[in-house]
């Protein structure tokens, strides 16, 4: 695909804004299209924020951040934000009803060559690809968390996916300098598979007493040189997100070990989502601060 090609984003949430994002960078024409105004103001603010955030470091130069706003238009209709679009990136709430909802739309109004690709964490590649009429044009497109920065594009291949569409992804992974993996379509994928035990397990440890919050993390940090302690990487991905994908490991292996601990269960129930919601494992409150703050419930 070349550079000014027309790709479209379905969700202007964190992940959908960092894919916008990092297209619009290298010359692509970006339409992300969310049914909520609100929101795409919001996410075209964050956007210039992480430009800013880039030139500030030298990253990129002020022309280039210009360009890359001007590349970006939004929308809040489907129909009309893919019209012309060659791939269709979908990045909305992780449900699995409101995904294959969107999916039929997408094959209903994306052009015929267009390949739609979903940057779901968990759900089935072959599942969202079954409800179209081009399921060998479906294709996983797991982009991570801070977008601009993580360097991984985990590419899923649905049971259907043409090794022609497999290629022309991994291509364009590259063409944005990001570092491609190709897996198959089985629960969790790879990267889900492995983090979610690890965070899970963090849980366990906090929840028998093993350890507290700080010292759970550190360990993982110093011990294991992780940027972040799983415990704080929960709060960062979200704790419904964790929970979630765990659920899907669960009943998609039929294994006990994937079963999510009652503590982040509990949390959930009590929307202690993470920074999201300004709480989790850490308290978020003070927003001007980088230190982190150990949540009350979990101070000895
Ligand atoms: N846009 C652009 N640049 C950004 C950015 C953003 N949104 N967020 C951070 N950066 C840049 C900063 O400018 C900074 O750049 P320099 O190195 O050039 O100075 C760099 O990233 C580091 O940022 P900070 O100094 O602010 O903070 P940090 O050193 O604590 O790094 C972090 C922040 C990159 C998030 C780091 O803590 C980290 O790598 N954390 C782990 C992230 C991770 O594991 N992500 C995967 C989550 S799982 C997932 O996404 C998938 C899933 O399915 C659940």
């Amino acid at each position: 695909m070349n550079t000014g090609g027309k790709i479209a984003v379905i969700g202007a949430g964190t992940m959908g804004n960092g894919i916008a994002h990092v297209f619009a960078l290298k010359g692509f024409t970006v339409s992300l299209i969310d049914v909520s105004q609100e929101q795409l103001n919001k996410a075209i603010a964050t956007i210039t924020k992480n430009l800013d955030r880039q030139l500030s470091k030298g990253v990129i130069t002020s022309e280039s951040k210009e360009k890359t706003l001007q590349n970006i238009s939004t929308a809040t209709s489907v129909a009309a934000g893919v019209k012309d679009a060659e791939l269709i990136i979908e990045a909305a709430t992780e449900n699995i009803d409101l995904k294959l909802n969107i999916f039929k739309q997408l094959d209903e109004h994306a052009p015929a060559n267009c390949i739609l690709a979903t940057n779901t964490s968990s759900i089935s590649i072959t599942k969202i690809a079954s409800v179209t009429n081009r399921p060998q044009k479906v294709i996983g497109m797991h982009f991570m968390n801070p977008v601009p920065v993580m360097k991984l594009i985990e590419i899923i291949n649905g049971y259907a996916t043409s090794s022609q569409v497999t290629r022309f992804i991994v291509d364009l992974s590259k063409q944005l300098d990001k570092i491609p993996c190709v897996v198959d379509d089985y629960p969790g994928f790879v990267a889900n598979r492995i983090l979610m035990p690890m965070i899970n397990e963090a849980i366990y440890s906090l929840y028998e007493g093993v350890a507290g919050v700080e010292e759970i993390d550190t360990v993982m940090k110093l011990g294991m040189a992780h940027p972040m302690g799983p415990l704080q990487l929960a709060d960062f991905v979200g704790l419904d997100v964790c929970l979630s994908i765990l659920n899907v490991l669960h009943e998609g292996f039929g294994n006990p070990k994937y079963a999510p601990c009652p503590l982040l269960v509990n949390m959930v129930t009590a929307k202690k989502l993470g920074v999201k919601t300004g709480e989790g494992f850490y308290s978020y409150a003070v927003t001007s601060s980088k230190e982190l703050v150990v949540s009350d419930r979990f101070k000895k």
